[in-house]
């Protein structure tokens, strides 16, 4: 595992959203899983200046979304789906073919879920995937215990986790869906490289036990330990608690 500690958020998104370019400088076709919450619009908008500049361009790329709350359509503000529009895919133009986010409308959300998996697999695979981390060690929405074999499928969110993310609602966590659609954590294991990013001293005890804490299903996060190809960035404040 490549850890890399930057002293503050900016540098920290910076560095991330440097690795993305580099991966579509490299390979233009590549294929990204993307991540949404805060930690990402930092290096959103990184990436949307960089192809404003013709630094990198979005438009040969293949995308796979985490994660999507069950419930909402493509419409909703509050969607990922929307998310994604609004803070990547609206400034940097995709080919919309190309983008996938979970339809957390889908009437069939067992076939929804199946039909991803497939995608992803047609696709070729994802290169690179880029991962938050949320303070019950989720990675995608895979809630503890989350096995490592998992794939795309339905959760339950926790409690925290709607806490977490009410911000989002209005400040009202009643408001945060409580099921979603995520990749599994062994779909995700199954990427060529992962991109782990945090920031901000509300991470620095999830940080810890994922980094340092055993490798279980308890801490969806501690699974990237197996994986042979893992950069974790880190600001100084998500760092502080590593020994
Ligand atoms: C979202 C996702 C989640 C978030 C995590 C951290 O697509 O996969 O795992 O990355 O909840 O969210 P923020 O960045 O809002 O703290």
């Amino acid at each position: 595992m490549k850890l890399i500690v930057t002293p503050d958020t900016l540098q920290a998104t910076a560095t991330a959203a440097a690795i993305i370019a580099e991966t579509l400088s490299a390979e233009p076709a590549s294929v990204l899983g993307l991540a949404t919450g805060r930690t990402m619009e930092g290096v959103y908008g990184h990436l949307v200046r960089a192809v404003q500049s013709r630094e990198t361009s979005f438009s040969e790329m293949t995308s796979f979304n985490l994660d999507e709350y069950v419930g909402l359509s493509a419409s909703d503000p509050h969607s990922y789906r929307h998310y994604m529009q609004e803070h990547l895919f609206d400034h940097v133009r995709p080919d919309p073919a190309r983008v996938h986010v979970p339809c957390g409308a889908a009437a069939d959300l067992d076939a929804e879920c199946a039909a991803y998996e497939k995608a992803i697999a047609d696709a070729g695979g994802i290169a690179l995937q880029l991962l938050g981390i949320g303070n019950t060690g989720h990675i995608g929405f895979n809630e503890p215990p989350s096995l490592f074999d998992t794939r795309t499928r339905v959760v339950e969110l926790d409690d925290e986790t709607r806490e977490q993310n009410a911000s989002m609602f209005g400040g009202d966590a009643d408001a945060v869906p409580s099921r979603a659609i995520t990749m599994g954590v062994g779909t995700i294991l199954d990427a060529g490289r992962l991109l782990l990013l945090a920031t901000g001293r509300v991470k620095a005890r999830i940080i810890a036990d994922a980094l340092e804490g055993p490798v279980s299903p308890q801490v969806s996060a501690s699974a990237i330990r197996l994986h042979h190809d893992v950069t974790v960035i880190l600001d100084e404040d998500a760092a502080s608690n590593l020994s």
